[in-house]
């Protein structure tokens, strides 16, 4: 079985290394310097090791590609691309719809399209299958089903093998396909009604931690204003056996996922006449984090940043990754910046981030810590700055929420 992954990004390439085991894969990618590295056996994405890749490669099972020809006789196509929203935070299905024209430009024969971009329900059914449709040059039934990635990059204990995995056609010949191709390679499959759900459960379990961190991020704010450690406070409400799920607060949410995905649900809502309260309100408490972190470190300096040296420690979104999309970073050093401050920045892992790079951990007047990786100790943080804002719980024995 020849298998096409269009998009080698975290979930393509990701899918392609478990897949290679079992399957021959190409990678299909439309940025030809990630093409090229794959192709020497470099893996740009933490969690897939080159070493895999390197494996794969020898066994003639994995071809990096950007060239449309090359998926022209494949069985089953995955499609694995950005879905952000655009500069009006909206859903931007553009790079969906540049993948549809790739596979109905290339692919003649019938195969089966799966799905594992993020989107909102009724994407595959509505948007997908006639897109390629359109794009494609003959007239070709593919197969088309739905199932939602559920992969965090960096996440050792959960991987493809042991997180369940959702899934479900437009047809039961699809469905079933769907089944024999995850079952490769995953434990254990979990088969829905319609494409539709397990879209829509994609979207609510990232939804459900949107709303939940708005929830800490708004709490830490009301134990400040009670002049109690919100840690403790979490701590303590996380001895209850049930009932209860902790989550931590933070300068706001950043990657592809949490700040983005609630709003292609709540844009779904809104078109259908349904209002999306929790999330839009969300949206805005996660958001507003960074400029309630930028008034705590200025009240606690003398109200003013004005030429303060502000060292940010971590700029990517979370711990022990590089990816620094939607990072809440952005905003905090915008607020700095806004105030007068004189702003650099310390991420091990980012090195080079909006045309600056990682500074020396040391020398500033004050330390705000967004992020961080476990390269970074909490000494050497602690040793930075005269004072130190720890937006993470992380670092004990300074300024927190
Ligand atoms: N990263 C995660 O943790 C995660 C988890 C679950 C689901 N998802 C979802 O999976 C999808 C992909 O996310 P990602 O994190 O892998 O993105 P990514 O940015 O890491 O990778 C996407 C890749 O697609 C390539 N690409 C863009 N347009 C293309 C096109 N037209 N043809 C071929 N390649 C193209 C890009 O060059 C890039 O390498 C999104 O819908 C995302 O919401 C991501």
């Amino acid at each position: 079985m020849k298998v096409a992954i269009i998009g080698q990004g975290y979930v393509g390439l990701t899918i392609s290394a478990f897949a290679g085991e079992f399957l021959e894969v190409v990678g299909f990618d439309n940025n030809k310097k990630i093409v090229n590295q794959l192709n020497a056996g470099i893996s740009h994405i933490e969690g897939v090791e080159s070493s895999v890749l390197q494996k794969w490669i020898k066994a003639g099972r994995y071809l990096a590609t950007a060239s449309g020809s090359d998926i022209a006789d494949v069985d089953l196509v995955v499609i694995a691309v950005p879905t952000p929203l655009n500069k009006d935070r909206q859903p931007d299905l553009t790079y969906i719809d540049a993948a549809c024209r790739t596979i109905g430009e290339n692919v003649k024969t019938p195969v089966l399209v799966i799905n594992e971009s993020t989107s909102f329900p009724g994407t595959l059914r509505n948007y997908i299958k006639p897109a390629i449709e359109k794009y494609s040059t003959s007239a070709v039934e593919h197969l088309y089903a739905i199932s939602p990635e559920r992969v965090d990059p960096g996440r050792v204990d959960y991987n493809q093998k042991n997180t369940p995995r959702l899934y479900a056609g437009l047809t039961a010949e699809a469905t079933e396909k769907t089944r024999e191709f995850y079952s490769r390679f995953c434990d254990e499959l979990v088969e829905v009604s319609s494409p539709e759900v397990a879209e829509a459960a994609k979207l609510f379990e990232n939804t459900f931690r949107q709303v939940n961190i708005a929830l800490v991020n708004e709490f830490a704010q009301i134990t400040n204003a009670l002049g109690i450690s919100v840690h403790e406070t979490l701590d303590a409400a996380n001895t209850k056996p049930y009932g209860f799920m902790k989550f931590t607060p933070s300068a706001g949410v950043g990657g592809h996922c949490i700040p983005v995905d609630p709003t292609y649900l709540a844009t779904k809502a809104e078109e259908l006449g349904t209002p999306a309260t929790f999330i839009r309100h969300a949206n805005e408490v996660n958001t507003s984090m960074a400029r309630y972190v930028i008034e705590r470190v200025i009240q606690d300096n003398g109200g003013n940043l004005a030429g303060k040296n502000v060292l940010i420690v971590g700029v990517a979104y979370k711990p022990n990754v590089a990816d620094v999309r939607e990072t809440a970073a952005e905003l905090v050093i915008e607020h700095c910046r806004a105030n007068g401050a004189v702003v650099t920045w310390h991420d091990d892992l980012v090195q080079n981030w909006n045309g600056e790079s990682s500074q020396d951990l040391s020398g500033a007047d004050i330390t705000i810590v967004l992020t961080k990786h476990d390269s970074v100790s909490a000494e050497r943080i602690k040793k930075s700055a005269p004072y130190v804002f720890d937006t993470t719980g992380k670092v004990e024995g300074v300024t927190a929420f």
